[in-house]
């Protein structure tokens, strides 16, 4: 939600709905419309509240690299955090739809692999150009969604048909190479889990991440 009516929407999942409240997630993005007199928006909210104390969270699923090897750092990588950086889908990129609020797979994609598991059903009640649902097609999950434009049922439906290469947007940690990983053999086991632990569906990082490591580690 943009930041007018979050604050509505908290007390209603709180207070009439009694769910339990989990995460207040801030989704920031580099570039929008800019303001003349007052600062220009840069950020959405993603309230996070479970339906009871019973609830799916894959913290495995969707670490992020850490920044230095530390012999106390978690190597299979650290929390996201609540403040997500991913860029919209610009008007250039291949996967851009005609909608006018397109949401980046990426975002979708944190959402679904944390909160849900292989086969479980996911519901988006506005899904417009349709992200969600092939999110989930391709991260194997069912899918139920509403959308009152016909013409935004009809465009989602056809994007689930479209070939796939990988999810568009990504969040820019996931290609960073730890600092410190002096030792070969524990660098060396560490870079070969590097791409299948952060960047499945994202593959178009692989070159940035090799040079990444070519830069620090020049092997
Ligand atoms: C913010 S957009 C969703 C964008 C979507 N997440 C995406 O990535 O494309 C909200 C969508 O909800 C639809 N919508 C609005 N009111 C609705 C309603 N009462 N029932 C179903 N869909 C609705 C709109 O037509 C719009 O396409």
């Amino acid at each position: 939600m943009g930041v007018r009516f979050i604050s509505y929407l908290y007390e209603i999942l709180d207070d009439e709905l009694n769910c339990p409240f989990n995460s207040w997630i801030t989704w920031h993005y580099t570039q929008g419309m800019g303001r003349k007199r007052g600062f220009s928006p840069r950020h959405d909210d993603i309230l996070m509240f479970n339906m009871s104390d019973q609830f799916t969270f894959n913290l495995d699923a969707v670490r992020v690299p850490q920044k230095y090897y530390r012999s106390r750092n978690n190597m299979r990588g650290a929390n996201p955090g609540d403040v997500w950086e991913f860029s919209h889908v610009h008007y250039c990129q291949k996967n851009r739809q005609s909608h006018p609020t397109q949401k980046p797979e990426a975002l979708i994609e944190r959402m679904v692999l944390a909160s849900s598991d292989e086969g479980d059903l996911v519901l988006d009640p506005f899904v417009g150009s349709g992200t969600t649902p092939r999110v989930c097609q391709q991260l194997g999950r069912r899918f139920l969604g509403f959308e009152i434009n016909p013409d935004y049922v009809a465009l989602a439906q056809e994007r689930l048909g479209a070939e796939f290469s990988g999810f568009d947007g990504v969040d820019p940690r996931m290609a960073r190479v730890p600092k410190d990983m002096r030792d070969p053999e524990l660098r060396r086991a560490y870079l070969e889990k590097h791409p299948e632990w952060f960047l499945k569906n994202h593959e178009g990082c692989l070159d940035l991440f090799e040079k990444r490591v070519l830069e620090l580690y020049g092997e």
